[in-house]
């Protein structure tokens, strides 16, 4: 019997102690076994948002969240793996061109990706509006997607990280989620059990992002980082804009049919910009700094290697995509400027029209979104088409449009641009 009891751990946190390695291990070990009941580790992960943890408490949180489950080896995959981590925001669909963009230039991505939750997108959601592509790959049939054609996107397994599955459900509905030493160890146990190598975290920034501030977002870098070396998977993470949503679609099969432009050469100046960044950064960290990802959206390998990786999960690559019965055109009202678009604004909106979920267990649309006409920058005249609501519903476009009102900012004189990328950590 164990002389450690949750009551405890508990009270050394509340009082602002430091928690031991060995009760770190225990509560971990207990909570994941259902020995610790949600109540108490709910009262713990509290304590924690409130007093903090040290960088060695982290690492051994981190650690012990690791070892709750399996930890894939990938030494069977014949080529550098290296994964790429957005921290979510609005209509970041950059894994999708990124993930085949990346393998096309020698590197293999294993990318385990989530769902969407309250206003950001998931991955596998905007990946389910391809007809026919599945989520779920076994371990076997992930590795060997990796050997064939260098790139998986699909559901992190149950046998993956299961106290941090356990831990994410209960801090969503404890108000508990904006820890950041909860957040790094969550995010750094599910990336080092994967098993990658190397590893690009892409930590957003402002309205639409976890982060509001970028100190905050710095530190959240920092930390990961920290966590990524000290678990050997080379990591660095780069800083970026998130106040205004990336590309101009916000949904799930619109986020798709904007990736898909990307790797067709074209697409969006600021999706382009960051998936290229992304992956020099991905490709460096893989050793492949020799490699130019434009030249592989130029020549078709990368939307080679897209159509491979669609196909093998059971995906149609040509087969339409999902379109909207109920469409409302949203105009400017006067000539002027786009100022700013506000992220969070749009991520709600496109929420409500149905391609985000309320509760874990809730379907998402496929054609439901926002597409932007504007970007901040562009010149709008009194009149024009600022965006469109779609939705497969009509009775969703009130509550839509009541969320993106005010979201567009016009003014008289042209803004100053923002950076997308802001700081570079590794
Ligand atoms: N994404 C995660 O996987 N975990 C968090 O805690 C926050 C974002």
């Amino acid at each position: 019997m164990s002389a450690l009891t949750a009551v405890d751990v508990i009270r050394t946190k509340r009082d602002g102690g430091v928690l031991s390695d060995d009760q770190i291990d225990w509560v971990m070990d207990a909570y994941t076994r259902g020995q610790v009941a949600d109540e108490q580790m709910s009262a713990l992960a509290m304590a924690i948002l409130l007093r903090g943890m040290t960088g060695p408490e982290i690492a051994r949180w981190t650690a012990a969240m690791i070892a709750s489950g399996e930890r894939l080896d990938l030494s069977a995959v014949d080529r550098p793996t290296v994964d790429k981590h957005s921290t979510g925001g609005v209509g970041d669909k950059i894994t999708l061109p990124l993930t085949p963009l990346v393998a096309a230039c020698g590197a293999a991505v294993p990318q385990l990706s989530g769902r969407g939750l309250g206003h950001t997108g998931g991955t596998l959601d905007k990946l389910e509006s391809i007809p026919g592509w599945r989520a779920t790959l076994t371990n076997d049939e992930f590795i060997g997607q990796l050997r064939d054609v260098g790139a998986a996107i699909c559901a992190a397994g149950a046998g993956l990280a299961p106290a941090d599955r356990k831990l994410y459900a209960l801090r969503d509905v404890t108000g508990t989620v904006e820890a950041i030493p909860l957040i790094a160890s969550s995010i750094m146990s599910k990336k080092i059990a994967e098993g990658t190598s190397a590893l690009v975290l892409d930590v957003k920034v402002g309205s639409g992002a976890f982060m509001k501030s970028v100190e905050q977002a710095r530190e959240l870098a920092r930390t990961m980082v920290e966590l990524g070396g000290a678990h050997g998977v080379r990591t660095v993470a780069l800083l970026t804009d998130m106040s205004t949503p990336l590309g101009l679609a916000i949904g799930n099969g619109v986020e798709v049919a904007e990736s898909v432009e990307v790797l067709a050469g074209g697409g969006p100046t600021d999706v382009l910009e960051l998936t290229l960044a992304l992956a020099r950064e991905m490709l460096d960290a893989a050793g492949l700094s020799d490699a130019d990802p434009q030249v592989a959206l130029r020549d078709g390998r990368a939307m080679d290697v897209w159509r491979a990786m669609i196909r093998a999960q059971g995906g149609d690559p040509d087969a339409p995509l999902p379109t909207a019965p109920e469409i409302e055109t949203v105009r400017a009202e006067a000539d002027g400027h786009v100022e700013a678009i506000d992220a969070y604004a749009m991520g709600v909106a496109a929420w409500r029209l149905g391609a985000g979920r309320a509760r874990k267990e809730d379907p998402v649309s496929a054609p439901a979104g926002v597409v932007l006409h504007k970007r901040p920058g562009d010149r709008v005249r009194a009149g024009e088409t600022l965006y469109e609501l779609r939705a497969e519903q009509a009775d969703r476009i009130p509550a839509a449009m009541a969320e993106a009102a005010g979201a567009v900012r016009i003014s008289e004189t042209p803004p100053v641009g923002r950076p997308l990328v802001i700081e570079r950590i590794g």
